[in-house]
């Protein structure tokens, strides 16, 4: 059975590190897609509670569709190219954006989100998800976040896609 995270570090980058083997131990051994990219969100709940929506968009023909997440209730379906998941995902990048009203194109699911960040996960060359997070405070995610987060998506393509 599945325990807790332990998380006992304060700094955003100790709370990282505290938690990526923990996350590693979690989803090792797992052949389950789904389950896997749940516990994902969930661990990075525990270590980010600055984040107030955190998910996958998964790839479906020429669009993302809406995978497991923590928090509110979200859209479901974004075409490749749209919003800050849409554009990470078109041009393979990890995108910080500090303020999403400054975004053009964002898509606001939550009207009370301020700032949010999108890391691509990709398998053979091809995007197959992203990871996405959002949260109610500007400027939330910096290059610490995208240093960590990338690894996590390195971890994400190693789920049976
Ligand atoms: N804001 C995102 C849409 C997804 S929600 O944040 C959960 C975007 O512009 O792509």
């Amino acid at each position: 059975m599945a325990e807790g995270i332990s998380l006992l570090a304060t700094t955003k980058a100790e709370r990282y590190a505290e938690v990526m083997p923990q996350l590693v131990a979690l989803v090792e051994g797992e052949p389950d897609l789904i389950a896997n990219l749940a516990n994902v969100t969930a661990v990075l709940r525990a270590c980010l509670p600055i984040a107030s929506w955190i998910g996958f968009y998964i790839t479906r023909a020429d669009e993302l569709v809406l995978g497991p997440f923590q928090g509110n209730v979200a859209c479901v379906r974004i075409a490749f190219g749209r919003g800050v998941c849409g554009t990470a995902a078109a041009e393979r990048r990890t995108l910080i954006v500090p303020d999403v009203e400054q975004f053009p194109g964002h898509i606001a699911c939550d009207a009370g989100s301020k700032s949010e960040i999108v890391v691509p996960i990709e398998v053979g060359g091809k995007v197959v998800a992203v990871l996405d997070l959002d949260s109610y405070e500007l400027a939330a995610f910096d290059d610490t976040d995208a240093t960590w987060l990338v690894k996590v998506a390195a971890l994400a393509a190693r789920f049976s896609w």
